[in-house]
């Protein structure tokens, strides 16, 4: 059941609390040096749920994350707290397996629901570096290495089932937030409902279309039974560009940057392409916001590159698992003997599957971020309202594409085609 008071022992933390809680860890207080009078708290929450943190010492810096009884931006939703819980579980099931991919978990407080992570203080929000017109090269390399090696070591393909079923357990009783994704991204933006909101009415009759149209309806209900029936792996469930922090330097610098994946609060077992979704959705969306030809170029090779790692990642791992002898019970080493074809042909139709449902997921992300309750700021780069509803119409028509017609469309390859299409008529319309 899901409890929505507060335990006894639990307070929201201001800076002194702060200081008070490392102060009593040693490791922590080591870590930061000084005395806690001289350690700086500085709060960097940006997102919809939680209080975040960066503390400084004299010696280093941590971050903490708090979660509060309601959501960050509205007092008056009421929320379980247990969401730091599942990030740091999610954190000590992953990152043995991604290692420096996230953060390095150094403490969590169960009374508290205080998670204590690694401050990443020379990064930035990768949806931010963007906005700001960065370039990093290889961060969707390094988002699709994190996705494979998280979803291939979790799943019953790395793990007799036993294994991977007390490990996915604890993740299916993570309600509270897997009820957010199935009403805010997957339901919501479907129907007529009061949390759904767009900035213009130039946007009401393709929210319309979307709603009316069944080809998209039916696609949709089958995301929905994906979502939920198909437990592939652990996710991370949160995988979009505010997830992703990258380090920051000269132009020489970003292109051996550091790739950090954060808040992994939604973590749940699901299928893997939902994760690849809701990256390759938001960056997508970036394309659109931007609306130049350059960001196109730059934007589908990050998809691509997204893409290109994950599947070569995840195809080597599970290779290199069954010829060890390792691999788990969903696909046993003596199925395939010596047989490397027939291997290629099971890792050809699971792949196949999970770039499908990539495509899908994409395409639900970019309409429950422009039509339903939470909105990328992405769109704010449009010089005016005007603009904003063009590249928003623009990136909403690729996503009924992308649902209406998921035969011809649930490849990578149709998936750059149909956005690089999309978007130079975007730029020749006249808005
Ligand atoms: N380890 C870290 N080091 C430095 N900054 C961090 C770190 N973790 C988070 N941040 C900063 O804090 C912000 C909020 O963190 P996070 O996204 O985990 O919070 P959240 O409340 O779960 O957000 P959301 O509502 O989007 O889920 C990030 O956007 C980032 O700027
Ligand atoms: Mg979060």
């Amino acid at each position: 059941m899901t409890r929505h008071a507060p335990p006894p022992a639990y307070r929201t933390l201001d800076a002194d609390g702060i200081r008070a809680v490392l102060a009593a860890q040693p490791a922590l207080a080591a870590r930061l040096g000084g005395p806690p009078g001289a350690w700086r708290v500085r709060e960097v929450s940006d997102g919809n749920l939680n209080n975040v943190f960066l503390i400084g010492g004299p010696a280093g810096g941590v971050c903490v994350k708090q979660s509060l009884p309601h959501v960050r931006v509205d007092p008056d939703w009421k929320m379980p707290l247990d969401r730091t819980a599942f990030e740091a579980a999610y954190l000590r099931a992953v990152r043995p397996h991604v290692g420096d991919l996230t953060t390095d978990i150094l403490h969590f407080d169960p009374d508290l629901f205080v998670l204590v992570v690694e401050s990443l203080d020379r990064h930035v929000v990768l949806r931010h570096g963007l906005m700001q017109g960065g370039d990093w090269p290889d961060a969707a390399r390094a988002v699709g290495a994190f996705v494979a090696r998280a979803c291939f070591h979790t799943s019953p393909l790395a793990l007799p089932f036993e294994r991977a079923f007390d490990l996915l357990e604890p993740f299916a009783r993570n309600h509270t937030l897997t009820r957010i994704t199935v009403d805010l991204v997957l339901t919501d933006p479907y129907r007529v409902h009061p949390r759904n909101h767009w900035l213009s009415p130039e946007l009401d009759p393709i929210a319309a279309e979307i709603r009316a149209d069944p080809a998209v309806r039916r696609r949709v209900g089958a995301l929905q039974a994906r979502f939920l029936t198909c437990r592939q792996a652990l996710l991370h469930g949160d995988l979009h560009t505010g997830s992703v922090m990258v380090s920051t330097g000269g132009n020489q610098a970003e292109t051996q940057a550091e790739t950090r994946i954060i808040d992994g609060e939604f973590a749940l077992p699901g299928p893997i392409g939902f994760d690849c979704g809701l990256f390759v959705g938001n960056l997508l969306m970036h394309l659109f916001a931007r609306g130049d030809a350059d960001a196109e170029t730059r934007i589908l090779r990050d998809v691509a590159r997204f893409w290109t790692t994950f599947r070569t990642d995840f195809t080597t791992l599970w290779r290199d698992a069954i010829a060890a002898g390792t691999a788990g019970d969903a696909v046993p080493a003596d199925l395939f003997g010596h047989d490397p074809s027939l291997l290629r042909q099971a890792q050809d139709d699971l792949l196949r599957d999970i770039e499908s449902d990539m495509v899908g997921f994409a395409a639900t992300e970019i309409i429950r971020r422009i039509l339903g309750y939470a909105h990328v700021p992405d769109f704010d780069l449009a010089p005016d309202r005007a603009h904003r509803a063009h590249r928003q119409n623009a990136a909403l028509r690729l996503a009924r594409d992308l649902l209406a017609d998921p035969d011809r469309t649930g490849t990578t390859d149709a998936l750059l085609a149909l956005a690089r299409r999309h978007a130079q008529a975007a730029r020749h319309t006249k808005v």
